[in-house]
């Protein structure tokens, strides 16, 4: 029985592929897929906690935290969008 009630597995699929989207176009030329390009100066997303993730995203998006490359990046993200992210590099495998 793998499609459980609090995590149906094809809704966590769907998000994922949306995140990956957008991880693709957008994220990765700053933090790569499973590694940043250059590591030190993009921090990696790969692995790391949904919830921290996403808050991070948030944070970003709100100006609560400021950075203006992320204040910049975010402005434009849905509700959706920062979930479908944080599903999908939370999946990824770092490298
Ligand atoms: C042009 C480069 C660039 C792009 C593109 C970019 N980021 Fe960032 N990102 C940064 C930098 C620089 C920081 C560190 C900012 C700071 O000091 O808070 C950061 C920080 C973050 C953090 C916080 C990490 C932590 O350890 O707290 C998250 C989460 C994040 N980015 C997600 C994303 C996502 C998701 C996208 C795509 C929508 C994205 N970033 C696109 C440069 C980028």
């Amino acid at each position: 029985m793998w499609v459980s009630i609090n995590r149906p597995a094809y809704v966590l699929a769907a998000d994922i592929n949306a995140g990956q989207q957008i991880a693709a176009d957008v994220c990765s030329q700053c933090h790569g897929i499973r590694r940043p390009s250059a590591l030190g100066l993009f921090p990696s997303l790969a692995g790391r906690d949904k919830r921290r993730i996403a808050d991070a995203l948030r944070q970003y998006r709100s100006k609560q935290r400021l950075s203006p490359i992320m204040n910049n990046l975010t402005g434009s993200l849905s509700h959706k969008d920062i979930n479908n992210i944080a599903a999908y590099y939370a999946w990824v495998e770092p490298q």
